[in-house]
């Protein structure tokens, strides 16, 4: 079974993430974004003595985890912010939910090449009309990944905030995804919209634009399987239209424990950004040696690298020979449409040695 066999592709969106568990040989994941450094130990011991109670309803108000990945928001404010955050089955529950509460009117996405699908999966489910990122009108809608997955770009604060205003009709929503920002650096917070309470408090009040901030906490904390994410509303009263949308308990116990701990392990994150970037830096080192015409993308701090090989018969070939070596990569073909690229997770050296040696017979195409 491969990933494009896994997904119903007439009525799922294709994403990355479905080849290991059939792979007899599976050695490394290297087709998702997540963390190399793999769960945090703590976090999950959480989330295994959770399943102890899973004879009991979890809570529906998402507490204690809500007010702990508050206090990780804003470490100073997080009281006076509490009420706009809400927690979700996975960032893409949330999307979901943003996505049908949104006003009537047509959808755009950000201005990178391609971005995240869900945000276009879900508007299009909601029978919503799309605009291309490069069409100058201003949308009800309008959905921006930053860092981009799987680009890899990054659009800093003010260049965000002046993308919104130009890209939001009045009275619309933009929603950012900053899914992988907290990769930035330990300073992450003060790039993030996260942290701009009275920007986003001004510009509902100036042009009735509501800005929300999601995050995909299964990155990070690479945990995928156990589904996390959350909003950041522009104030209590898009968070409560959000929450009348949504299912009752849609964060089990078992992930909610789980980011309870992990949002105190400072340890993980320290040694996140420690490791990341040099991880990344081997990665596209080491190709730029053996394939010189191959073109590496992204930011250095990221937890991936988005790689154009040139030539869609050769990432072809890429993609297959990393599948049979145990190290799947994803190709940027299915969804992205970009039959040239793949998209490589960074990972510990020895891994990356599984995947090098897979692609020594493309050295000489
Ligand atoms: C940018 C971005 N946002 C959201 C998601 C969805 O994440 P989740 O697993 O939390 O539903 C992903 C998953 O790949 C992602 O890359």
């Amino acid at each position: 079974m491969t990933t494009t066999t896994t997904w119903d592709e007439k009525s799922q969106q294709f994403h990355g993430g479905q080849d290991w568990a059939g792979l007899a040989n599976f050695v490394e994941d290297f087709s998702v974004t997540t963390n190399g450094l793999g769960t945090p130990k703590d976090a999950l011991a959480a989330a295994r003595q959770a399943v102890d109670l899973c004879d009991h309803y979890p809570p529906a108000n998402q507490e204690p985890a809500k007010s702990s990945l508050a206090e990780f928001l804003w470490p100073t404010t997080w009281r006076e912010n509490h009420g706009r955050l809400l927690l979700g089955n996975g960032a893409s529950e949330v999307i979901d939910l943003v996505v049908r509460q949104a006003p009537a009117g047509k959808w755009k996405p950000g201005p990178f090449a391609v971005q995240y699908k869900e945000y276009e999966r879900s508007a299009l489910a909601n029978g919503r009309e799309l605009l291309p990122a490069t069409d100058d009108a201003p949308a009800a809608i309008a959905c921006i990944v930053n860092p981009c997955n799987p680009t890899g770009d990054y659009q800093p604060l003010a260049a965000m905030k002046e993308w919104i205003e130009t890209n939001v009709q009045d009275g619309g929503y933009a929603i950012i995804d900053e899914s992988m920002q907290p990769w930035h650096s330990e300073n992450f917070r003060a790039d993030s919209l996260v942290s701009q309470s009275a920007y986003v408090a001004d510009l509902h009040a100036r042009r009735g634009i509501s800005v929300f901030v999601i995050h995909s906490w299964t990155k990070l904390w690479s945990c995928t399987g156990i589904r996390l994410g959350s909003i950041v509303c522009p104030t209590d009263a898009h968070c409560q239209a959000l929450k009348k949308i949504q299912v009752p308990w849609s964060v089990n116990c078992v992930a909610l424990a789980f980011l309870d701990r992990v949002v105190r392990d400072a340890d993980y994150l320290a040694e996140t950004w420690r490791v990341t970037p040099a991880w990344r830096q081997q990665t596209v080192a080491a190709l730029r040696e053996r394939f010189p015409g191959w073109r590496c993308y992204g930011e250095p701090f990221l937890s991936w690298v988005w790689v154009d090989i040139g030539d869609a018969q050769v990432a072809e070939r890429a993609v297959g020979l990393a599948r049979a070596a145990g190290v799947p990569v994803r190709s940027g073909l299915p969804g992205y449409q970009k039959p040239t690229f793949v998209r490589i997770a960074a990972r510990q050296p020895e891994k990356l040695a599984v995947l090098l040696k897979a692609w020594q017979p493309l050295a000489s195409e």
